[in-house]
């Protein structure tokens, strides 16, 4: 996959992505707002179409991994991997000490994947997220980046 930063004509079509995989899709605004805030956005392409996007804000040696997906037609391919890679480099390449994220209890795909990277399972916030069944738990995710 090519990087690029998102602007702000790649917002429908990482919204239709969102709305396809995330079980509590972001909304527009979300994702304008992050735009604004100037957190590191990024899209991954495959020629020209989008295939992955991930937003992560850094601050004070800390990267907090915002959002992450793939598209659902590319997933199981590496893509998922490659990029997480890719927000390691970034983030190591801004000094960052310590990366972490929050991911469902349910969602065991990102969690073997955060694992594979080299993230721990930290804490866990008690029904966090919304669910159909009313609340599940989140789990923090972190890792070490060495400088
Ligand atoms: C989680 C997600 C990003 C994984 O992306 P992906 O491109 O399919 O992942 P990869 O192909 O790079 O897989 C990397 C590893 O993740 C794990 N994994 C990925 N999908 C999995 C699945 N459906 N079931 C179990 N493990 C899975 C495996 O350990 C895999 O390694 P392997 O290929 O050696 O078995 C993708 O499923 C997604 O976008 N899901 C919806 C959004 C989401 O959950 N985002 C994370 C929120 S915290």
């Amino acid at each position: 996959m090519q990087y690029r930063p998102i602007d702000a004509d790649d917002i429908d079509t990482v919204l239709a992505i969102e709305r396809q995989v995330q079980v509590s899709p972001w909304t527009r605004k979300i994702f304008q707002d992050c735009l604004k805030a100037g957190y590191y956005a990024t899209v991954g392409q495959q020629q020209t179409q989008v295939a992955a996007y991930a937003l992560m804000s850094m601050a004070v040696g800390e990267a907090h991994i915002l959002n992450f997906a793939v598209h659902p037609e590319k997933q199981r391919q590496g893509l998922g991997r490659d990029l997480l890679a890719h927000l390691l480099e970034v983030a190591h390449a801004e000094q960052t000490q310590q990366i972490f994220l929050e991911v469902r209890a349910s969602n065991v795909a990102a969690q073997a994947l955060y694992e594979q990277l080299g993230f721990n399972a930290l804490a866990v916030r008690q029904r966090y997220y919304p669910c159909p069944q009313g609340r599940e738990d989140a789990i923090i995710m972190a890792r070490e980046l060495q400088l």
